[in-house]
């Protein structure tokens, strides 16, 4: 990897963040980093591993000489800079829900369906923060007994709508705390202090919000399970990093929680914390800055023979997001999928 340049579009936002802090700690050399956003944020110094990295506006000309293009923006500026990436030979790796569900693109969480990059034509896109979980989840599980049907309620933290968010659940506690009666909802469509709200991303004609249909259209394609029926209730709490979710599985056949937890725990990213007679189970404050995802509260469901329930969190902004898009580039470097790579690096 140290051989590549690397952009990341978006380094000074939520994701951006946490994936500049990966690279520092996951690769033991830097590979040459650009760091890229808005022309808000031209001339900030941000220091990656020592070294100090000055932010410049993302323009046409930023993607020269670069191998990897990482873009953590909104899904409008996706559309804008990846194709000028490409154009510029360029593989992106794009955070967005721009290209996630075009047949050309593939869509990657690498322990699930990893060789799915070798079919890239210049942009491989990572699923959205609520999804990967339940792939993670689902994906060595139904190897052992196929999966027909899906529920997943998630309970999702506020970073995942980016770090103007975060402030917004700072600031209304505070106000709240203060006596102020009401305050002013911006970033989010609600007021998150104190609250929770099933509503992300918009509504669509069938009741469902555009959040719960990307998770229930991804969940399909990068398990390459067209079949799998799938629901979701997408709910945005007062957290600031990790999502959470409920999910009720129902499978071909009666799987006991032991035979589920033994899969899951030789399952490589995801850890099993399953002690309720010490009330041990995952919750948000403890994964967040953890790689794995975490699962608990694994047991029977008693409503269908065939059913079980658990309850996974995983850090939404690191296996949700940076991560696995760090994960993305390891695959593609070692995969020989990079245009101006095909044979010299290593992993
Ligand atoms: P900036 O900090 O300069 O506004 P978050 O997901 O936390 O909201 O972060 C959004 C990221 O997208 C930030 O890094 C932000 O940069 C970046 N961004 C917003 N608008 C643009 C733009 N027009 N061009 C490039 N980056 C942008």
């Amino acid at each position: 990897m140290h051989e590549l340049t690397i952009a990341v579009v978006g380094a000074t936002g939520a994701v951006g963040t946490e994936f500049l802090r990966i690279v520092e700690s996951r690769l033991p050399q830097l590979p040459n980093i650009k760091a890229l956003a808005s022309s808000r944020s031209a001339g900030k110094v941000l220091t990656v591993g020592g070294r100090d990295i000055v932010v410049e506006e993302t323009t046409e000309a930023s993607f020269q000489g670069v191998d990897i293009a990482f873009i953590s923006v909104s899904t409008e500026m996706s559309l804008k800079f990846a194709p000028m990436a490409v154009a510029a030979g360029a593989v992106v790796i794009d955070d967005s829900s721009a290209f996630r569900m075009d047949n050309t693109v593939p869509l990657v969480v690498p322990e699930v369906n990893g060789e799915d990059v070798e079919w890239h034509h210049g942009i491989t896109a990572i699923p959205n923060c609520s999804t990967t979980p339940i792939v993670m989840l689902c994906h060595p599980l139904r190897r052992e007994n196929s999966i027909l049907r899906i529920v997943a309620d998630t309970y999702q933290s506020v970073s995942g709508a980016g770090g103007a968010a975060m402030t917004e659940l700072e600031s209304q506690s505070r106000q709240l705390l203060e006596g102020k009666e009401k305050v002013q909802a911006e970033a989010l469509d609600q007021q998150i202090a104190f609250n929770v709200f099933p509503h992300i991303d918009r509504f669509l004609d069938d009741g469902y919000t555009n959040e719960e249909r990307k998770m229930m259209q991804e969940t399909r394609k990068i398990m390459h399970a067209p079949d799998i029926a799938i629901s979701a209730t997408c709910v945005r709490v007062p957290v600031y990093v990790s999502h959470s979710a409920a999910v009720h599985l129902e499978f071909e056949r009666p799987m006991s929680p032991e035979e589920a937890r033994e899969i899951l725990e030789a399952t490589p990213g995801v850890t099993v914390l399953d002690d309720p007679s010490r009330a041990q189970y995952p919750m948000p404050k403890d994964v967040a800055g953890a790689d794995d995802v975490f699962v608990g509260r694994i047991r029977r469901d008693a409503s269908h023979p065939n059913g079980l329930v658990m309850w996974v969190v995983s850090d939404n902004l690191r296996k949700g997001a940076a991560l696995n898009s760090i994960q993305i580039a390891e695959e593609l470097v070692a995969r020989k999928c990079l245009p101006r790579h095909q044979s010299s690096v290593a992993r």
